[in-house]
């Protein structure tokens, strides 16, 4: 059994937010991670290395055990399904919402509803927890379209300040979930290497708490 841990980080927006808690956690990357086109980083941490993914690509990595830790959005979580992994802390950062939405001033079908989205089995779960028929759509990019176009009724996708909807004449229905950055664990690392990631997520969740209190 090895005491080196790697933790796989969502590169994009989440990314910069992440760093400096890790950084708090005794975790500095060595490089500069915008200039290089490494994908797998030593840190100050000399038992520690980091991987720079795509955030859908986290969960699959940290559930196989490619990477013993990961950071990742609720929202790719969910569509994950979260097999194989514990959740065991917030991070509070990158918070938005996942919404139903459609076109401004129009009621959704009555009867079954066309759905585009990216969480194709989040809106899947949602529709059918309601008892709604529901065909869905997989869009990889710019849902905001395809009511517009009229490809789909409604859209499952993430909001924040509702300018991207705003600006394509759409308007927000439904709340599906409230939505932040988590830290996961592989399963089997959570056991067999507690010692080293026991005390990575205590002084996260530390300094996730230095933030709260300092925001209040
Ligand atoms: P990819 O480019 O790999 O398909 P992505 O475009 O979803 O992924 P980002 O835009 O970097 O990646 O978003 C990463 C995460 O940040 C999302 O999974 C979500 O949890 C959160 N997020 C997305 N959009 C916003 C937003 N407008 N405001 C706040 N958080 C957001
Ligand atoms: C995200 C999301 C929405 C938008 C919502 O897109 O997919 O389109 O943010 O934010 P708003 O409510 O503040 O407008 P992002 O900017 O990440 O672009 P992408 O999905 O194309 O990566």
């Amino acid at each position: 059994m090895t005491d080196s841990i790697t933790i796989a980080l969502s590169k994009g927006r989440i990314l910069e937010e992440t760093l400096p808690l890790l950084a708090e956690a005794g975790i500095e990357l060595v490089d500069d991670v915008k200039k290089s086109r490494k994908l797998v980083f030593p840190t100050t941490d000399p038992s520690v290395r980091v991987l720079i993914l795509r955030a859908t690509d986290v969960p699959t990595y940290v559930q196989y055990g490619g990477a013993d830790l990961g950071v990742t959005g609720k929202d790719v979580l969910m569509e994950h399904g979260g097999e194989g992994l514990y959740e065991p802390l917030d991070l509070n950062i990158s918070r938005c919402r996942l919404m139903t939405a459609g076109k401004v001033g129009e009621q959704p079908p009555a009867g079954r509803i066309r759905v585009a989205t990216k969480f194709v089995n989040i809106a899947r779960r949602y529709y059918a927890a309601q008892g709604r028929q529901a065909d869905i759509i997989k869009l990889y990019g710019a849902m905001e379209l395809a009511p517009i176009l009229n490809l789909a009724d409604e859209i499952v996708d993430i909001v924040d300040t509702g300018n991207t909807l705003k600006a394509n004449g759409l308007e927000a229905r439904e709340l599906i979930d409230d939505i932040s950055t988590r830290l996961v664990v592989n399963r089997a690392s959570m056991k067999m290497q507690h010692g080293k990631i026991n005390p990575i997520i205590e002084m996260m969740a530390a300094a996730v708490e230095r933030r709260r209190g300092s925001s209040e």
